[in-house]
């Protein structure tokens, strides 16, 4: 598949008008790749006013962390997002809390340039800092994407989700984000 041409895309931070456009496509994408994971009950149900309350929550001045909210769009409107919260279980180091391409446009690249994206801030946030993320072990599609910049597994879980049921979660861990940045952007690691 043909990468999305770099100048279709324009990046920006999210602002408190964003709201109902990320939980839509936060939304879409887990209808997309939840399906079978999480119960159709809560993906065709409260998920969309869940996901629309936790959005508007993130970007009202109350909400704002030290956290990187990150768009991608497209003349069609947002292709993609990332999330990247810098005090969630700061042990770790940063915590990539969402990222979500448009499925009718994944395998095109955007994935990865929302990642490097994240990276590139957390250097400047936080040089020398770790990421880390929680994946569900079922979502494979996900985890083959997170392989191919070989993150490593360290933990699995079982934590109950929205919908109520308990799903397993792998953790995955960067502990050299520059390594990271460099196989994300296409240059040799240093
Ligand atoms: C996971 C996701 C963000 C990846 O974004 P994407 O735009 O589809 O991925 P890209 O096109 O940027 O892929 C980058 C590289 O990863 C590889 N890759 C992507 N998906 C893959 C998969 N399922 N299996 C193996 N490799 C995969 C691509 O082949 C590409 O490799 P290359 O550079 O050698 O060509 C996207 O598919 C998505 O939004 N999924 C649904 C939401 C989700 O599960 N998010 C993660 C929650 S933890």
């Amino acid at each position: 598949m043909i990468d999305l041409p770099d100048d279709s895309i324009a990046f920006r931070s999210a602002d408190a008008s964003d709201g109902t456009g990320i939980a839509a496509l936060h939304t879409a994408s887990w209808r997309h790749a939840y399906r079978g994971i999480l119960p159709d009950s809560y993906l065709d149900g409260a998920i969309a006013a869940e996901r629309l309350e936790l959005w508007k929550k993130r970007l009202s001045p109350s909400g704002r962390n030290r956290r990187l909210i990150l768009l991608a769009e497209a003349s069609r409107g947002l292709a993609g997002f990332v999330c990247l919260l810098l005090d969630e279980e700061p042990e770790w180091g940063a915590c990539l809390d969402n990222l979500h391409v448009r499925p009718d446009i994944h395998g095109r690249g955007l994935g990865r340039r929302l990642f490097a994206e994240a990276a590139r801030w957390l250097r400047s946030m936080e040089p020398g800092w770790p990421l880390h993320l929680w994946v569900f072990e079922a979502n494979q599609a996900a985890r083959g994407f997170y392989d191919r910049f070989k993150g490593d597994v360290v933990a699995r879980q079982i934590k109950r989700m929205p919908g109520g049921v308990d799903i397993a979660s792998l953790r995955y861990v960067w502990r050299d984000v520059e390594m990271l940045a460099n196989r994300l952007t296409g240059r040799p690691a240093a």
